[in-house]
């Protein structure tokens, strides 16, 4: 039979979905969804000592940097239309223990990060991540006693170590702990200081995951013992998750966040649902090494899977995304044929 005997039926087909999709034009015009750099969170490591960097070998690409190295990165950031640096630092082993001393250290790292960032580039945004576990000896977010991760003790240090990042000059604290509270006693407390506008980023569901590998080996942070399941969510709860943002939210949050991304866009589309303030994503560094691993063996190309990585978490509905392809997304959107 040849296709001018096949049967049509009639009117077919006066709905046709290519039509939208003949030529570039047409298809730019109808996007649902636009990436933009002014959207993104680059996280930034930074690391003691003088005009270094070093490779983070299961993050290809990303870098431990000093802080005049960081200085000059955060600079090209936002001269990229990069609005937002997310800072995370390494602690040498001999400064750990279990009570945060090193996080609440007004001289420490994170708070000269802090203003000497500020300094050099005022526009940009800085956030800062509030938890313990780089300050750890036991590589725990919290403190420990008798194999616990103690709540109520854990968020007073927390407080403490947010009004030292306010006083350093943060636009943002980041409590990625997952403690009880915590986002109420923090505003409290920045409220308490004066520090009325330095906002809080909660990361409000953050899962007990599979995907932080890369990261740990970047701060060498792993728990010393056990894991996260204490505070950090089970991978099988969505409800669990909303509960969380809703309570980050009324306790004063600005921003939530949801953590991991790529496994976790049901979840980012569910609370972008049920609360009112800007949502975020972090996309971790276990997503990025995996499509960087099978990019070095030519089995994905970078580029495009990162792209679609990255508008995937848009269509879920997230404003912000915290990626470690903030700069290279940044720089293939300035270069895009508009
Ligand atoms: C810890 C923290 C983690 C990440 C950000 N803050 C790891 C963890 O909870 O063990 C992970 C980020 C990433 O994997 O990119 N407070």
């Amino acid at each position: 039979m040849t296709k001018s005997e096949l049967p049509l039926p009639s009117g077919f087909p006066l709905s046709r979905g290519r039509r939208n999709r003949f030529r570039s034009g047409r298809r730019k015009m109808i996007t649902e969804n636009r990436l933009h750099p002014s959207n993104f969170i680059a996280p930034i490591f930074l690391m003691e000592g003088k005009n270094r960097r070093e490779p983070i070998p299961s993050m290809p690409d990303q870098y431990r940097h000093t802080l005049d190295h960081a200085v000059r990165q955060a600079e090209s950031m936002y001269n990229l239309g990069i609005q937002a640096v997310l800072l995370f630092v390494m602690v040498p082993e001999d400064r750990k223990d279990n009570k945060g001393t090193e996080a609440l250290n007004e001289n420490g790292l994170m708070q000269a990060a802090v203003s000497k960032i500020k300094a050099a580039v005022p526009e940009l945004m800085i956030m800062t991540d509030v938890a313990l576990d780089p300050y750890s000896s036991y590589g725990h977010d919290g403190i420990v006693r008798d194999g616990d991760i103690l709540n109520d003790e854990t968020v007073e240090v927390l407080a403490r170590m947010a009004v030292s990042h306010a006083r350093a000059g943060t636009d943002y604290v980041a409590p990625s702990d997952m403690m009880d509270g915590r986002i109420g006693m923090i505003r409290n407390a920045l409220e308490g200081a004066g520090f009325h506008h330095t906002g809080i980023l909660a990361y409000s569901a953050k899962y007990a995951s599979g995907f932080y590998g890369p990261f740990r080996d970047a701060l060498d942070s792993a728990p010393g013992f056990g894991d996260k399941k204490t505070y950090q969510m089970d991978p099988a709860n969505v409800r669990e998750a909303v509960r969380e943002a809703q309570a980050d939210e009324a306790e004063g949050a600005d921003l939530v966040m949801i953590k991991p991304g790529l496994p976790y866009l049901d979840v980012v589309r569910a609370v972008r649902e049920s609360v009112r303030v800007p949502v975020a994503v972090y996309n971790v560094s276990g997503e990025y090494a995996m499509i960087k691993a099978a990019a070095e063996k030519g089995w994905v190309d970078e580029e495009t899977a990162m792209l679609e990585s990255l508008i995937a978490f848009k269509r879920a509905g997230a404003d912000l995304i915290a990626t470690y392809w903030a700069e290279k997304a940044a720089r293939l959107l300035h270069n895009a044929d508009r």
